[in-house]
């Protein structure tokens, strides 16, 4: 099998939309870009996925392949049992009333030269629901769900809203029909920070309201954890890391999850940026990825069989998958990444939440005690250095003494012999300062560890 693994998906008949083994490919005059290569993927009724990842991951593809736009190069999408991809266009476009995308841009998305009702209820008039006064109703009603005054919002045009209401509109038409899932792309992307927090708000609204299920993609894990019920990682046209977004957040199990996590900035001045553990250079290009594991390229605990072998996607706790031969958390021997000094801020709206470096360091705890390791290879480390002192210390004494003097005389007779009297000279000073700083480092890192 070209993708990841099956292991993170559920009972088929539990779940309202699965994709299995899902690949798109674009052929152009540079290669075959790959832009999803094998992702599976399951989404409850009435369930919020988030899916994240960098730009140009594949995010927009895997949602636009879901809707069948383009059809996917291989793969099935089964939405309420039916697998898109073997049924005919009349058949697909009445499904697709069911299936709803909402764009990244809200103001592009929409069509200029109409108005705002009309842009609404163009669905209702395509699909020829309900007479012309029931569809003007039903227009009222999504605007005003949205926070829009229908009397007032109905006869404007697109480019006489700000993005945020542009995106309501967006949100209006994509609810109109009632339909079962919405795939949101990047929703809040092109949005002000104060208004994305109303936008997420306003789908959390919806989906109580109106029942439905939602995809949820973006490419800041900040953004989607308090709407998620589940997160799906992705890079590079596959999926990393699945999970609640609990558990991801609070011990991710794929090194780029981690990255991503402690790439989101702190809004805190008192706490300094730690360039550690951050994701290094640009997402490989799609039409030459990887082989092996295709993160391995810019993970910091990448091994020989990274290359030699592609990761299947597997469960380390429940309800928690990650495909990584050497997952920060699970059974399998655990990699160390290096963890931020200060508090990792995972900002959210409409509240925040705080992933401490402790806390994320609670993985390695759970995986062998490493940080005991750890402390235990600090205390022998710190015994050796004092060791290593007092030794100084004694062969500097017997060479002194071999001249007659001793390590506490400053000034001493010189011996007849030109060689020791060089020994002498060469070892007393030196002997102090290799007897101080050693026995000095090595208690000093005994009190470090201590505290
Ligand atoms: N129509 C297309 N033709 C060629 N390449 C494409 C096309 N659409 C997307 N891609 C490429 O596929 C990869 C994934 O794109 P996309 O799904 O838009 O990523 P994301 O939404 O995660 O930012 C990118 O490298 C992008 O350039
Ligand atoms: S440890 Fe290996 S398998 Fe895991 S993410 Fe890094 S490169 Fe991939
Ligand atoms: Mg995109």
């Amino acid at each position: 099998m070209a993708g990841t693994g099956t292991a993170h998906l559920r009972d088929p008949d539990d779940v309202l939309m699965r994709i299995e083994d899902l690949t798109v490919e674009f052929h152009t005059s540079a290669g075959i870009v790959h832009a999803v290569s094998g992702i599976s993927l399951d989404v409850r009724q009435g369930e919020t996925l988030g899916l994240v990842g960098e730009s140009g991951c594949g995010k927009s593809t895997t949602g636009r392949a879901i809707m069948q736009l383009p059809a996917p190069t291989s793969g099935r999408v089964l939405f309420e049992g039916i697998d898109l991809a073997a049924i005919d266009g009349k058949h697909l476009r009445e499904v697709r009333t069911r299936l709803q995308f909402i764009f990244q841009d809200p103001i592009s998305s929409l069509n200029p030269r109409r108005k705002v009702k009309d842009i609404v209820a163009e669905p209702l008039r395509i699909w020829k629901r309900g007479t012309e006064q029931e569809r003007q109703a039903r227009v009222t009603e999504v605007l005003d769900a949205v926070g829009l005054d229908p009397a007032v919002a109905g006869d404007k045009r697109p480019h006489e809203f700000s993005g945020g209401q542009c995106q309501r509109i967006s949100i209006a038409r994509s609810l109109v029909l009632e339909p079962k899932l919405v795939i949101c792309d990047e929703p809040v992307s092109a949005l002000d920070v104060s208004v994305q927090a109303q936008i997420l708000n306003l789908l959390e609204d919806m989906k109580a309201r109106y029942k439905i299920t939602l995809i949820f993609i973006a490419h800041d894990l900040a953004v989607v954890k308090n709407i998620s019920d589940r997160v799906a990682v992705m890079y590079l046209g596959k999926i990393c890391e699945v999970g609640s977004p609990d558990d991801l957040y609070a011990t991710p199990a794929h090194p780029y999850t981690a990255a991503l996590l402690r790439s989101i900035p702190v809004p805190d001045p008192t706490v300094v940026p730690s360039s550690s553990g951050l994701l290094l250079g640009d997402l490989p290009s799609p039409i030459d990825p990887p082989n092996g594991c295709r993160f391995r390229t810019r993970c910091p605990a990448a091994q020989e069989r990274c290359a030699l072998e592609e990761p299947q996607i597997r469960a380390v706790a429940e309800d928690h998958f990650v495909a990584c031969h050497f997952p920060l958390v699970g059974t399998t021997a655990p990699i160390s990444l290096p963890m931020p000094a200060g508090p990792v801020s995972v900002p959210t709206s409409p509240s925040s939440r705080t992933v401490t470096g402790d806390e994320m360091g609670e993985q390695r705890r759970m995986t062998g005690d490493e940080s005991g390791n750890n402390a235990g290879s600090t205390a022998s480390g710190s015994v050796l250095l004092i060791g290593a002192g007092v030794t100084a210390f004694i062969v500097c004494s017997i060479v002194q003494a071999a001249g007659g003097s001793s390590m506490f005389t400053m000034s001493f007779e010189s011996p007849d012999n030109f060689l020791l009297e060089l020994a002498m000279q060469v070892t007393f000073w030196p002997g102090w300062l290799a007897t101080v700083g050693l026995i000095g480092a090595g208690v000093l890192g005994l009190v470090d560890r201590d505290s």
